[in-house]
């Protein structure tokens, strides 16, 4: 690959003569990456910037940028830092855990290529945790907000037992079709980062306090905040299943609720930034046209 002008040599001193790269991957002409990060050492800490400098390799992505600077540990100034954080697990885009902020988009830092993002935006690579939530360490942030707005739209198909219940019901090819692109999502986050109505909520255990009464404090807080694009979808999607259906009206309550539905102001942010593509504006608005006929039967059932 051709050496760019936004790869530098290494500060003189700032680095030992040991080379912590892998040598199984071939380095690009001697040239090192410079990456920012912005880091925290734990909740509620303040963050700070810091700057490395790492040798380029061919074919890296934010993932490898990252081991390489964990396995330095050391920033461009010459000093030994603790490794950077980050989270990820399944390295193909499918689990969302390695979700930040790259050069000021959020996306998935294990398909986020750096020959890609360096004729983007040279000069660097800037790697920020998501800012709506709160922040373990550096890079890794607590995203159990996104999973309990899940648990108030009860997405999951509700079985009451593991006996044979019998053959399920059969679902059409038109309705695979439009059920399919909504259960792609992998729970990332992105969608959550981006929309304008879902602020960050963070929640500190008080002294004295049990881990259950902490948990409690906090469930109760994030239920007072918005469900989110990504809850949204999922309770379309299991409202169209024949098993899922059951508890539909359940579904349609909650979206009812405080930080329900209503909160979204349709900025379409979400539906932008989806790395599945997933058709959440189509979501909300199906959601929003049942909402009306859910509040009409729900008069004349009184
Ligand atoms: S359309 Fe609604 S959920 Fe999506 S970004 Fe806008 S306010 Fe948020
Ligand atoms: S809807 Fe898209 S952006 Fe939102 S959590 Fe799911 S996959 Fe991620
Ligand atoms: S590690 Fe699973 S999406 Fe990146």
């Amino acid at each position: 690959m051709a050496a760019t002008s936004t790869l530098t040599q290494p500060t003189p001193g700032s680095h030992s003569t040991k080379d912590h790269s892998t040598s199984s991957q071939e380095r690009v002409g001697g040239e090192y990456l410079e990456v920012r990060i912005l880091r925290q050492d734990g909740p509620g800490e303040p963050s700070y910037w810091e700057r490395h400098q790492i040798p380029r390799e061919a074919d890296m992505n934010v993932i490898s940028v990252l081991q390489r600077v964990a396995a330095q540990a050391q920033a461009a100034d010459g000093r030994t830092v603790p490794p950077v954080v980050w989270d990820c697990n399944c390295l193909e885009e499918v689990c969302g855990a390695c979700t930040m902020v790259i050069n000021g988009q959020v996306r998935q830092a294990c398909s986020a290529l750096v020959d890609k993002l360096l004729t983007d935006n040279p000069g660097e690579i800037e790697l920020r945790p998501m800012s709506k939530f709160p922040v373990i360490r550096d890079l890794m942030v607590d995203r159990g907000r996104l999973f309990h707005g899940l648990k108030r739209v009860q997405a999951w198909v509700p079985v009451d037992g593991y006996y044979d219940a019998g053959a399920p019901a059969k679902i059409s090819p038109a309705s695979q079709e439009t059920a399919y692109p909504l259960s792609e999502c992998m729970s990332c986050g992105c969608c959550l980062e981006a929309c304008p109505q879902y602020g960050k909520i963070e929640v500190s255990p008080r002294a004295g306090e049990t881990t259950a009464e902490y948990e409690h404090r906090k469930a109760a807080a994030y239920d007072q905040g918005f469900v989110g694009p990504h809850a949204i979808s999922q309770a379309v999607l299991f409202n169209s299943h024949p098993t899922g259906k059951m508890i539909e009206g359940d579904r349609w309550d909650s979206l009812m609720a405080e930080g329900g539905l209503q909160i979204c102001g349709l900025a379409q942010n979400c539906v932008a930034v989806c790395p599945k593509s997933i058709p959440l504006t189509e979501s909300i608005a199906k959601a929003g046209r049942a909402l009306t006929v859910h509040a009409i039967k729900r008069i004349f059932d009184r």
